[in-house]
């Protein structure tokens, strides 16, 4: 497949063509917060920091991963990836964007498979390790932290399985870990036991480290060229090095939402998204962006409750489930459209009951062409409605435009962060949760979070 730029179409973002859009008077008066974000970006950049825009560089890293999967393909048919959030739903969404959705691909099946256990569900695990040939398995525990319940929960488990049912010394062949090059348990654990790990920088975050070997090593195990997927996230980079938004397409991206969720009330962004391989990288984008976004304090410690609301729709799928509340519903949303141009392959429709009209008109279209018209049908309604969209225009699901797609929401998140005041990298939301979980089970330092919620779990008074 050509390399092919991605591209954005926000016409139906701005007024007069969209009734609640922004103006260009509005643009223009943001402008100068957005140039301060960009140029503040980029000397945090220059200083060192934000070390993910330096992940499609590096070079030796993309050659070293890409040489021991190659070994890995040689002895092994199935890697499984232990991680969650950012450390597991980056090589979830590389995979099913270039194989497809496995039940429904018509590409041909990969040689090689992966899954990502992000689940605690016993049933779901139970029968995964029973079914799972764990000759032809490898295993990659992926924690930046090294710290995670579920992670950790599911190495132990598996750990165990491991050694028992290959012995002492043959099944450390079979755990690979991908973590933190000094910090963490995991990195302890993998010294001690003289286990093959990975590094993910210092620098990096799990919701930015898609193109660290947190995603790249189970992409390469698939075959997936991860060359050309950094080349593809070069690209991008390169096209939003200037302060110029029109020639910016991170920064438009950025300003669009931005503008839309503080000036018009749409608090909430639909990825309304037509291709079926591209659902895993909507919910890789969802965590990127809420967990980045959703904030309580601003970076003076301000109260702001910031954020903006990611929805995962498919089309055409949720035109006959969702549509309806998004075109009539409370006007609190904005839609990206999400649209690939090329598919691999097409399907043409026969030219049956010439004589019925109700069906007539279908006889000879291909599926891409009914799709692409859904779509557009539905940017119509939104349009008329009154409800601000835009269209993210995507060559093919490839390696190439992936790189691109990822650079894209990373380098617009960190710049709506900027714009919005907060701090795109924490998640202090998600560590208080933690707490509990380790005051539920009852880990050393945590006992005042394990009482309040005793306390809590006795209160029945409004209980049916
Ligand atoms: O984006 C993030 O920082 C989080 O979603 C983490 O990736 C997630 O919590 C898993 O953390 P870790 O990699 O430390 O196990």
């Amino acid at each position: 497949m050509p390399h092919r730029d991605l591209h954005l179409d926000f016409n139906e973002a701005f007024a007069p063509q969209q009734s609640n859009g922004i103006t260009e008077a509005e643009l223009e008066a943001a402008t100068p917060n957005f140039i301060q974000v960009h140029r503040a970006l980029k000397a945090m950049h220059e200083v060192g920091q934000v070390q993910f825009l330096n992940l499609p560089f590096l070079e030796d890293v993309l050659e070293s991963i890409s040489s021991r999967a190659q070994d890995l393909r040689s002895s092994f048919d199935t890697m499984v990836v232990l991680g969650i959030g950012g450390s597991g739903l980056g090589a979830k969404a590389i995979e099913e964007a270039i194989f497809g959705p496995l039940s429904l691909s018509s590409t041909p099946l990969p040689t090689k498979r992966i899954f990502v256990l992000d689940t605690l569900d016993p049933d779901y695990l139970a029968g995964f390790f029973r079914d799972i040939d764990l000759e032809r398995t490898v295993f990659n525990v992926v924690s930046k932290s090294g710290n995670t319940v579920e992670t950790m929960a599911q190495f132990m488990y598996l750990y165990e399985l491991l050694r028992e049912k290959l012995g002492p010394e043959r099944f450390r062949r079979h755990l690979i870990m991908t973590t933190d090059p000094q910090k963490g348990v995991l990195r302890q654990i993998a010294k001690q036991e003289g286990l093959e790990s990975f590094d993910i920088l210092p620098g990096v975050g799990g919701r930015f480290s898609v193109l660290s070997p947190v995603g790249l090593l189970p992409a390469a195990f698939l075959g997936i060229s991860i060359h050309e997927m950094a080349e593809g996230a070069a690209r991008l980079i390169k096209r939003c090095k200037g302060e110029d938004l029109w020639s910016n397409p991170a920064g438009m991206l950025a300003m669009v939402t931005y503008l839309l969720s503080q000036n018009h009330g749409r608090g909430q962004l639909v990825l309304f998204n037509y291709s079926e391989r591209l659902n895993r990288t909507a919910e890789w984008f969802r965590q990127l962006w809420a967990e980045s976004l959703g904030k309580k304090l601003d970076l003076e410690g301000k109260e702001v409750r910031a954020g903006i609301t990611p929805i995962q729709a498919s089309g055409p799928r949720d035109q006959h489930s969702q549509m309806q509340l998004y075109v009539e519903g409370p006007p609190d949303k904005m839609v990206m459209l999400w649209s690939q141009e090329k598919f691999e392959h097409d399907l043409k429709i026969p030219k049956l009951y010439p004589e019925i009209e109700s069906l007539s008109y279908l006889g000879g279209k291909t599926f891409s062409e009914i799709l692409y018209a859904e779509m557009i049908a539905t940017e119509q309604a939104l349009k008329e409605s009154g409800v601000p969209n835009f269209k993210l225009q995507l060559y093919g699901a490839d390696a190439y435009t992936l790189g691109q797609l990822f650079y894209l929401f990373e380098i617009a998140t960190v710049y709506v962060g900027g714009l919005l005041g907060v701090n795109p990298y924490d998640q202090p939301g998600v560590e208080l949760g933690k707490k509990y979980i380790y005051g539920k089970l009852g880990r050393q330092g945590s006992e005042e979070f394990g009482a309040t919620l005793a306390r809590k779990l006795k209160d029945k008074r409004y209980v049916v």
